[in-house]
């Protein structure tokens, strides 16, 4: 691995998503938005609930007015048309998102995502106005085999293929560790480190180094409120994707509290 990180710029706002997966009923999500938004402060990092697509409204609703965003968990690439369930970046936008999560390690499992599709989702979200939060991240398999920098590349290289700098100007990164997902084995900071430092290596060198400084790449796998202050105390992560932990209010406060710990004191 190659030395020190890429600098820091002050445009990196941390930037805190909770990602709630496939749950709660309607009245389970109007409560937790709620407590959410009472539980965030004027000064904290950026904030978001992305939820599935019913509940979109309904969070919206509850958290507007606050700097708590709402966000989804996938999109389609095409404006609108034959597609039986599937939901467009405009949809998402009216519905009230102002980002949207593109290429889950779930959706490439379970769903058959590649990198092609990753790449026209963010197209399709860009160009509605929404932050994308572009997921990469290697397998167990990868990881033993060595091929963690060469799966994060392909990843990265795919999503961005065919943009300018200036178009990527929003975009997000969530490097999660496939196998930190829902498992509870976090990746230790100076792992999420190592690969947070590539990335934005990868992305100077690739695209463009303006860009790169100022991309915020948030980290994800099994974030917890006892393991956020040390993650945030790595110069190159951003902030988080949370799981689990974003479905228990207290928990995922105090994870957005980051801030008043060492971890926030490198930012200011
Ligand atoms: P986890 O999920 O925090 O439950 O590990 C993270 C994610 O899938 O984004």
């Amino acid at each position: 691995m190659e030395d020190s990180a890429v600098m820091t710029s002050p445009l990196r706002k941390p930037f805190i998503a909770g990602n709630w997966k496939m749950h709660l009923t309607l009245a389970e999500s109007l409560a937790l938005a709620k407590e959410v938004r009472s539980g965030c402060g004027q000064n904290g990092p950026d904030v978001a609930l992305c939820v599935p697509f019913t509940a979109i409204t309904v969070v919206a609703g509850a958290v507007q007015g606050s700097s708590v965003l709402v966000g989804g968990q996938d999109l389609h690439w095409e404006a609108q048309g034959a597609f039986t369930g599937e939901v467009s970046a405009r949809q998402l936008a009216d519905a009230g998102c102002r980002t949207v999560v593109i290429g889950h390690s779930e959706r490439r499992r379970c769903f058959g995502e590649t990198d092609e599709t990753v790449n026209k989702k963010l197209k399709a979200a860009l160009g509605a106005g929404l932050v994308p939060i572009v997921c990469v991240g290697e397998t167990l398999d990868e990881r033993e085999a060595q091929k963690t920098y060469r799966v994060i590349e392909t990843q990265v290289r795919g999503a961005f293929a065919g943009f300018s700098p200036a178009e990527l100007g929003t975009v997000v990164v969530a490097y999660e560790p496939v196998w930190a997902i829902g498992t509870g084995k976090t990746a230790a900071p100076a792992q999420a480190q190592d690969s947070h430092t590539f990335i934005r290596k990868l992305v100077a060198r690739a695209i463009d180094e303006k860009l790169a400084a100022g991309m915020r790449i948030l980290y994800g796998g099994s974030v917890k409120a006892d393991n956020i202050d040390s993650l945030m105390a790595e110069p190159d992560l951003d902030g988080a994707l949370v799981g689990g932990e974003s479905l228990k209010a207290a928990n995922f406060v105090r994870i957005i509290q980051f801030k008043t710990q060492a971890g926030m004191e490198r930012k200011a």
